[in-house]
């Protein structure tokens, strides 16, 4: 039985079940702080809350098949929330990314994180290389996590290391291009996000992967992030299968 016919079954009898997969899917995990205020709550239960949710998409990709899942889970423009925000969600990832790594290892997860690191605090650099280092031969699937992240700090910091090789004249000029620009990005070896899902109704990408989402398909879920449940994901796996990707071709 295929997957779409295990995994649209039972809940889209009527529909077609030869519709594409992505291999890739990025999301923009947003919303934790209106679902928390929404129900008079401090903001970390919505990031609390918001694990729950990571375990869940964490599991879809996996019964799903994809091979690549990433996460934006704190951005480089995170830092400039209020001290006590931002010491509770490294709270959570140290937690979590510690909690889980065992569970992840055995299912055969490779875990990456892209992001500006060396802001982050030292343990938490010692748990990311353990992490990487563990389940680096790993292929079932890749688990991205993008921690201090800002695609534009990636784009500059590329940009500055393929300078330097031009200086340095272990590279020529003419040999910068799309394919060499890419593999000095966070995202090396990693292919481009096919479906890029945010929740929470803001349609914006918020400096997520903005060299690689050139060719994305965009889902905006309505839901909160904490919300984010397997129909919506469903829909928006629906929403890629009716997409027509077309890469400036007619
Ligand atoms: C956006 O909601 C969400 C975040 C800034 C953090 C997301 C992080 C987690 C769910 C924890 C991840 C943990 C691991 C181990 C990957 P927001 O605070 O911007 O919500 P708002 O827009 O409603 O204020």
């Amino acid at each position: 039985m295929s997957f779409f016919s295990k995994f649209f079954g039972g809940l889209f009898s009527q529909q077609p079940l030869t519709k594409a997969l992505p291999h890739h899917v990025g999301i923009i995990m947003d919303g934790n702080g209106r679902w928390a205020n929404k129900r008079g709550l401090p903001r970390i239960f919505g990031h609390t809350k918001g694990v729950d949710s990571v375990r869940l998409i964490v599991k879809l990709a996996q019964e799903t098949g994809l091979r690549y899942l990433t996460l934006y889970a704190f951005s480089y423009e995170n830092w400039r929330r209020p001290d006590e925000e931002v010491s509770g969600l490294l709270g959570l990832i140290r937690k979590h990314l510690a909690q889980e790594l065992d569970e992840l290892h055995k299912n055969e997860v490779c875990v990456r994180i892209i992001g500006e690191r060396d802001k982050l605090p030292k343990d938490i650099q010692k748990l990311i290389q353990t992490a990487e280092e563990k389940t680096a031969e790993n292929t079932k699937l890749t688990l991205v996590i993008a921690l201090s992240y800002s695609s534009r700090q990636e784009i500059i910091s590329a940009a500055k290391k393929l300078i330097a090789q031009v200086e340095k004249e272990k590279m020529n000029l003419e040999d910068i291009n799309e394919e060499t620009f890419s593999q000095h990005l966070h995202t090396h070896g990693i292919p481009d996000p096919d479906l890029i899902i945010r929740t929470s109704g803001e349609k914006r990408l918020s400096n997520f992967l903005l060299w690689q989402s050139a060719y994305s398909e965009l889902y905006f879920s309505p839901l909160h992030w904490p919300e984010f449940s397997r129909e919506e994901f469903i829909r928006a796996l629906d929403f890629y299968g009716s997409r027509q990707r077309r890469y400036g071709r007619v």
